[in-house]
């Protein structure tokens, strides 16, 4: 059984008077691809976003490994998010920079690295892996949609973070592209190392990457399972969700 590097305790996140979140319990493993999964707008960029600490919740908890976080501010707050990249689905990047400045930009920030060499070696490094070497210099403006996903990618895995959060990675792109962005997940799973959070909507994706599902759904998570067992799941909405989402696999053997 893996260790569980972050949970979620009873969460509740309301805006005005719509609930969001009634109560989201989730245990995150360490090492593993965890997919969210869910209708749009239920509130899975809400959960993301207070796990990262960038939004308070009502009530609740959420634990980095042993440690309680929602009621973290300031330095230690800092301190903690070191441990969390993230990539969110419009990968915003800061037009004005460079790509090579866009990923430098957290290696200055959060590591206080300064040391231009290094910068320079790390930098081809991450570029080297999102396989796009030589385009250091170039702006997020002349970059294709895929291509600036994938220098997102790369700038929220640039301090080596424990967990990635993937918020709609693949959304907007064609099949080919989300299929390259899928791959760089897993390889940052498998071959980094690095937990992963995936929000998804591409249920044929999510099925074969992921080691498990948590569906959420009016505010809670209705499931949290290994792929097989939500196939195999009787809860009936998981059921009417899965086969209306689930494109034809024509391609697939
Ligand atoms: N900052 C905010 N202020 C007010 N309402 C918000 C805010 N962020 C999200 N919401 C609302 O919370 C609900 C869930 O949003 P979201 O988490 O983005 O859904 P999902 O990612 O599942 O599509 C939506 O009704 C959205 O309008
Ligand atoms: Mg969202």
């Amino acid at each position: 059984m893996a260790e569980i590097i972050v949970k979620v305790e009873d969460l509740v996140k309301s805006f005005r008077d719509v609930k969001v979140l009634t109560g989201v319990n989730l245990d995150i493993e360490e090492g593993k691809i965890t997919t969210i999964i869910g209708k749009s707008g239920t509130g899975k960029s809400v959960l993301l976003k207070n796990i990262i600490g960038i939004m308070k919740p009502d009530s609740g908890k959420i634990f980095f490994k042993d440690k309680e976080i929602t009621s973290l501010t300031g330095h230690e707050l800092l301190e903690i998010r070191k441990n969390i990249g993230y990539l969110f689905q419009d990968a915003a990047l800061f037009d004005f920079m460079s790509v090579e400045e866009n990923i430098e930009f957290p290696l200055v920030e959060q590591l206080c690295i300064k040391d231009r060499k290094k910068l320079k070696e790390r930098v081809e490094e991450l570029l080297e892996l999102i396989e796009l070497p030589g385009i250091g210099k170039k702006y997020p403006s002349e970059l294709s949609g895929g291509m600036r996903k994938r220098v997102g990618l790369a700038r929220a895995i640039a301090v080596e973070p424990k967990i990635v959060l993937f918020d709609e990675p693949t959304t907007g792109l064609d099949p080919i592209l989300a299929e390259n962005i899928d791959e760089l997940i897993m390889k940052v799973n498998r071959e980094l190392n690095m937990t992963c959070i995936v929000i998804s909507h591409d249920i044929a994706s999510t099925f074969r990457r992921a080691d498990k599902i948590a569906f959420l759904y009016e505010g809670a998570m209705q499931f949290t399972g290994k792929p097989d067992e939500a196939l195999r799941s009787e809860h009936t909405v998981l059921k009417k969700f899965i086969s209306n989402s689930f494109r034809p696999l024509e391609t697939e053997q």
